[in-house]
Formats: C-alpha cells, structure tokens, sequence
C-alpha cells in the first residue's frame, strides 16, 4: 500500500534503538571513569543512567508494550510478561549498583556492574531483534506507527 511506506519514517526501532545506545554509553563510561578510581564523576554518570533507563522502562511498559499485545493479539502472560520480569530484575540491579557506587570502593570493586550490563544487553537484544521490528511492521500496516512513535516521544 502507497501509504504505508510514506508513513512515519521513524520507527520504534530507530528511536528506542538510539535510546539503547545513548544509554549503553552512559553506562559504559561509568565503567571507565570508576576504573579510573573517579568515582565522583561515575556517580553523576551512573545516576544519568539510571534515570534514564527507568523513563525508556517505563515507556515500554505504559506505552510500547500494550501496542504490542494490541497488534499481535497476545496478552501480558505472553512475551511482554518475561520483558517486564526482566524490567522488574534491572531495577533490582540499579539499586545493587547504586549502593556499590555510594559505599566506599574495597579495591575499587563494583561487582554488579558488569552484571547489569550483561542483563541489558541481553534484555535490548530481544527487543531488538523481536519486539521493536515486529511492533514497526505491524503498526505501519495498520497506519497506526506514526501516532504510536508520537507517543514514546511524548513521555
Ligand atoms: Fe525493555
Ligand atoms: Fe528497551
């Protein structure tokens, strides 16, 4: 259909994809300036981060989500349940990561780091390669992308 294509050029993928990079970087450069036994800055950085992460969890959650289930007729017991037990698991680790970062640094460890991102980048994997383009597929044929990409950006 002509309009499908014409439609909303943007798509999920494209917008939360580069809200996964953005926060990739944030997280990554906490890493290394804590490495570089400043935690000061890691702090900031790492606060950054996990402000972040909760606002792009909660878009899911409130917005991409339930267009997910609407689309593909699934319901929250279906593949948008294990993501948001995943989102429930990250928070937990956010918190674990905090605390490391506030406590002062035995050796300059922050053991659940590393830990966190492994768990991110395994949960963006998925979205990424399942739930993002399905989303984009789904909502372009219905002519229902450019209002939904309206509404991430909205939150
Ligand atoms: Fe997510
Ligand atoms: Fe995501």
């Amino acid at each position: 259909m002509e309009m499908a294509t014409s439609e909303a050029a943007e798509g999920v993928s494209e917008r939360l994809g580069a809200d996964h990079r953005r926060l990739d970087d944030l997280l990554a450069e906490t890493k290394r300036v804590w490495a570089d036994g400043d935690p000061e800055t890691a702090r900031r950085r790492f606060h950054a981060f996990r402000e972040g992460l909760e606002r792009h969890i909660e878009v899911e959650e409130r917005v991409l989500f339930p267009a997910f289930e609407t689309l593909t007729g699934t319901t929250p017991d279906g593949p948008t349940g294990g993501l948001r037990m995943e989102h429930r698991e990250l928070r937990k680790l956010l918190a674990e990561v905090a605390v490391q970062l506030e406590e002062a640094p035995p050796a300059g460890r922050a053991p659940v780091l590393p830990v966190l991102e492994a768990r991110l980048a395994a949960h963006n994997d998925i979205e990424e390669r399942r739930v993002y383009p399905t989303v984009d597929r789904l909502a372009r044929k219905t002519g229902a992308l450019a209002n939904l990409v309206h509404r991430l950006a909205m939150f």
